[in-house]
């Protein structure tokens, strides 16, 4: 397969849609970043890496920091997690409230913000370092020691995170977070403001396309615990979009407000589009329309 050729044409049909997206601005830190930017990057299971555009240029990873985070959350044994966040799509935006009354404090999957909350004060609880934990994990499966948060980022997000803060401290009040709300909130909003490329990423989600093997040969966890991932990334990774995602793309994916995507496929590698502006429920335009270019003209696909 020339992926060459499929990278360079995903990006010529995501160019004119560019416009149409707007980056995120409820985190101020994030909105000024340009519209017009556009990378791509995939990186098959043996290792094999191709971009386009400006698929080295970092950028705030966001809610794509939520697949790692409930990887490793899994990886050390929390699978007791599932008693405390549910697997169905929300079909509700990632920071609504409205769910976790009457659902008594469990978040409906891990990959909407209160999920992602309550993953975190699993992981936090399981190695006494969340945001070290995804850091480190994404360092080493990019090959990229000097990826990090990003300072700036991070504190937008603790200084505007008034739904996030709320989300926390309602789900403490169902005792459904463990760790002190404040403490769950710093590693979750450091987590999220990692800033990677798209190469990064596309190297970094090869675990769950080698069925659960790291980069490095050891496993991170079982092909039964990479299936489940890939699921829940198949029904809920893509906000209350998810179904769009599924009908135009046919992959697992992780979308977040910095304008990433990572799409994974199973057997054969995964793929990283990132451009930052995005739609209506927070997923990249010009992402989404180069993976489903992409989708379409090659074999990698679920279906
Ligand atoms: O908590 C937030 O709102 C951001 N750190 C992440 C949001 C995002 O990317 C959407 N997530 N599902």
């Amino acid at each position: 397969m020339d992926y060459e050729e499929l990278l360079t044409r995903a990006r010529a049909a995501a160019l004119p849609v560019l416009g149409r997206g707007q980056p995120a601005d409820y985190i101020p830190a994030l909105a000024c970043a340009d519209p017009y930017d556009f990378g791509m990057a995939l990186a098959t299971v043996d290792g094999e890496v191709h971009g386009t555009g400006e698929w080295r240029k970092p950028f705030s990873v966001q809610s794509v920091s939520k697949l790692f985070a409930l990887s490793l959350a899994l990886a050390h044994g929390g699978t007791a997690l599932w008693k405390r966040v549910g697997r169905e799509p929300s079909g509700n935006p990632f920071n609504s409230l409205i769910q976790l009354e009457s659902e008594h404090g469990i978040p409906r999957n891990p990959f909407i913000n209160a999920g992602a909350l309550v993953v975190t004060d699993a992981l936090l609880s399981l190695t006494g370092d969340a945001r070290g934990a995804v850091v480190d994990f994404l360092r080493e499966e990019s090959g990229n020691a000097s990826l990090a948060v990003d300072p700036a980022v991070a504190a937008s997000e603790a200084e505007h995170g008034h739904r996030n803060a709320a989300l926390a401290h309602f789900m403490a009040s169902f005792g459904n977070l463990h760790n002190p709300v404040e403490e769950v909130l710093e590693h979750y909003f450091a987590h999220c403001s990692v800033a990677a490329d798209c190469r990064d990423l596309a190297l970094a989600g090869g675990f769950l396309a080698r069925h659960g093997l790291r980069a490095d040969g050891s496993r991170l966890f079982g092909r039964g615990d990479a299936k489940r991932i890939n699921a829940v990334l198949l029904t809920c990774g893509a906000y209350d979009a998810a179904g769009e995602f599924a009908y135009r793309v046919g992959l697992p994916g992780k979308s977040g407000v910095g304008g990433g995507i990572l799409a994974i496929v199973p057997g054969r590698g995964a793929v990283c589009a990132w451009s930052p502006g995005l739609d209506a429920v927070g997923n990249s335009v010009g992402a989404m329309a180069a993976l489903e270019d992409f989708t379409a003209r090659s074999d990698w696909s679920v279906f």
